[in-house]
């Protein structure tokens, strides 16, 4: 009996898939039919999967073409299966050709052309119209975001505004993007949502007005320096039914939501104390060390720490800073957080350099993770007994923002505003601990 195999996500299941389904099963007397779980798809890039993993098998079974199907979970898992299957033929579409010749020291490989004019990608757009995102500032973090959203469809950056004419066109230039403005009102006209990558100081005004304007904002960290105005931010937001996002790429992406997770489970028992440490010797640009801009490293950097502190204690009863400063800037502060049954630590430092790691204590054991931390790829639990230590491996690709992009899409086609990932709970008392610093500096 001729065995064969294939593999494929399967998302909102069409006539291409059904087409190859049937020609792989023409190839043989078996067929067995890898469908892709979602955490297998989001580290391999791809990260706008609409049906889940349930849905997509009864999919893939409702063909009746497959004799079995699995799970692919993991890379390296192809071989395994081929093996352990007594696979004799492996097949997949055109699109891969050449991609899986290695396994061909298991079995035959063969690529089937593709069925013309369709996919996943192009139904997932038309489900959902394709957003129109403008970028507000043509700065460092607004030249690594666009890259990073061609990862994500469903999306499209489509103009730039900034008040700085000649900066903003050679923006849309070297981008090719539809337009860009220098008037504010006339951008927000051109588009359905805005990512606020300005100055901290301009966050709060460019938000407000695109709320108000019934835009989803995607914002930059820190939203604002000032409670009361993240607070009206979030309540304009949430009355017109609106997303508003803070954007602290560690948060959406898959290391860091498992690490969390692990953490809170109990298998370090309660947890008693954490220390998160970001600091920066090189220094972008002197704006981060401009006090009439808000520079310093609390406003700069302490959100990561913060982050990471708040989504596993919540709000502190009691907060302390002590800071090394330098022109009335903070260039590196350490902030002592009090929780009726823990402590936790921050320290932020640009141009003081310490090493990047968060360790999450607690009465069973502890979770280290190295630098970079808030890039989480890499973290072990570990016990007094050494023998029961776990390592988790995770990829966080290139500059991670194609995360937040990716949450901030599919809440807004989901017509959801809060996201557990980051709810607008933890970014206000991320916030009030930022104005805190503020006021006592
Ligand atoms: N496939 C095909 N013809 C199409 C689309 C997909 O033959 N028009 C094949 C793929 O080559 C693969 C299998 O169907 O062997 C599962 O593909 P999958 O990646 O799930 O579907 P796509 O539509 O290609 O998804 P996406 O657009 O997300 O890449």
């Amino acid at each position: 009996m001729k065995k064969v195999l294939t593999y494929g996500t399967f998302d909102l299941f069409h006539e291409g898939h059904y087409n190859l389904l049937k020609r792989a099963k023409n190839q043989g007397e078996y067929l067995i039919v890898g469908v892709t779980t979602e955490n297998y798809d989001k580290t391999r890039g791809k990260l706008n999967v609409q049906d889940s993993l349930m849905k997509r098998i009864e999919a893939v079974k409702a063909t009746k073409l497959a004799d079995e199907i699995i799970i692919e979970e993991f890379e390296g898992q192809k071989i395994q299966d081929i093996l352990k299957y007594n696979i004799d033929k492996f097949v997949i579409g055109s699109d891969w050709r050449g991609k899986f010749d290695y396994l061909k020291e298991y079995c035959d490989v063969i690529y089937l052309e593709r069925t013309k004019g369709i996919s996943s990608t192009d139904l997932r757009a038309k489900k959902n119209n394709i957003l129109k995102l403008g970028i507000v500032g043509c700065g460092r973090i607004a030249n690594r975001f666009i890259p990073e959203s061609k990862y994500v469809s469903g999306i499209n950056v489509e103009g730039v505004f900034s008040l700085n004419e000649a900066k903003t066109k050679i923006f849309q230039e070297k981008f090719e993007l539809e337009f860009m403005e220098i008037n504010y009102d006339k951008f927000l006209e051109k588009v359905d949502a805005v990512y606020i990558a300005s100055p901290h100081k301009t966050h709060f005004e460019y938000a407000k007005k695109a709320l108000e304007s019934g835009k989803h904002v995607l914002c930059e960290k820190p939203i604002t320096m000032e409670l009361k105005k993240a607070k009206e931010l979030y309540d304009i937001a949430f009355k017109n039914g609106l997303v508003l996002l803070e954007a602290i790429k560690t948060a959406f992406s898959p290391g860091f939501i498992h690490l969390i997770n692990i953490a809170k489970s109990g298998i370090i028992g309660e947890i008693k104390d954490i220390d998160a440490t970001f600091t920066k010797l090189s220094v972008g640009n002197l704006r981060e060390l401009d006090k009439n801009q808000d520079g310093g490293s609390v406003t700069e950097l302490g959100t990561y720490p913060l982050l990471a502190i708040i989504k596993l204690l919540g709000k502190p009863k009691d907060i302390k800073f002590y800071s090394y400063k330098k022109d009335e800037i903070d260039l590196y502060t350490r902030i002592f957080l009090e929780y009726p049954n823990a402590i936790a630590s921050a320290k932020v430092g640009l141009g003081v350099k310490s090493e990047g790691e968060l360790i999450i204590s607690g009465t069973k054991g502890y979770i280290y993770v190295p630098a970079p931390w808030w890039k989480t790829e890499y973290f072990e639990v570990r016990f007094e007994n050494q023998s029961f230590n776990k390592k988790y491996f995770y990829k966080f690709e290139e500059d991670g923002l194609r995360y937040e992009i990716s949450e901030f899409l599919e809440l807004i086609n989901r017509n959801s505003i809060e996201t557990y990932k980051l709810t607008s709970k933890e970014s206000l008392i991320i916030c009030e601990i930022i104005e805190k610093f503020r006021e006592q500096f």
